[in-house]
């Protein structure tokens, strides 16, 4: 049973000293995933989805935010400002179909809000979420120039293979 469930809620502070709120991702959250779409620069974009994309379509929005939080589990990261939180990034991990004890991961933080920690903190909370649910394995596939990534990965200590498939990288973390 993963830690992380439909109820998940949890505080981090940043370096800055601003406080993140992070939650489990809701099915109402599709048009604030869809306004964080729009913050993306064209670089994100493509780092995150390989392509240049300019929406995200009906089904995706779906697809990003139903999660059952045993194959598919989201966490969404809140700045909080007063009594105001606004979503700055998203991190989830979905079960791999062949390899049981992989998942791909993904993590977005919008950019005016990049290299301030709020990835590190995602990634701490989905490690966990996942080492609870027994997955051995998170996977992270990324443009072969995602120098942020993988550093992001490699930061954790934790031990890292890489390989290059078709002008992507593979980058699998052993948990
Ligand atoms: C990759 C990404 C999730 C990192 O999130 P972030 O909040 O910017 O990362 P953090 O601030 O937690 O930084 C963690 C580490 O990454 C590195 N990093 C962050 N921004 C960086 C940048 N612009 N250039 C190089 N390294 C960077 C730093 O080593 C940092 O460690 P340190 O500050 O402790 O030394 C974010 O840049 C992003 O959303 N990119 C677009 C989407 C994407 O590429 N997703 C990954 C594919 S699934």
């Amino acid at each position: 049973m993963s830690t992380i469930n439909a109820a998940y809620e949890a505080t981090a502070t940043l370096p800055d000293g601003r406080l993140l709120y992070l939650r489990a991702i809701r099915p109402d959250d599709r048009e604030k995933l869809r306004e964080g779409f729009f913050k993306l620069s064209k670089t994100s974009v493509r780092d995150r989805f390989f392509s240049i994309k300019r929406d995200l379509t009906p089904e995706e929005l779906t697809y990003f935010t139903e999660v059952d939080f045993l194959r598919h589990v989201a966490v969404v990261a809140e700045l909080q400002v007063g009594s105001e939180r606004s979503p700055v990034g998203v991190g989830r991990f979905v079960a791999s179909q062949e390899r049981p004890d992989h998942s791909e991961m993904a993590i977005t933080v919008i950019d005016e809000m990049q290299g301030k920690g709020i990835g590190k903190i995602l990634l701490t909370h989905l490690i966990d979420g996942a080492r609870d649910l027994g997955i051995r394995h998170l996977d992270a596939t990324v443009l072969a120039q995602n120098n942020r990534m993988s550093k992001l990965l490699r930061k954790t200590g934790l031990p890292l293979e890489t390989r290059l498939e078709d002008g992507v990288r593979i980058l699998s973390l052993s948990l």
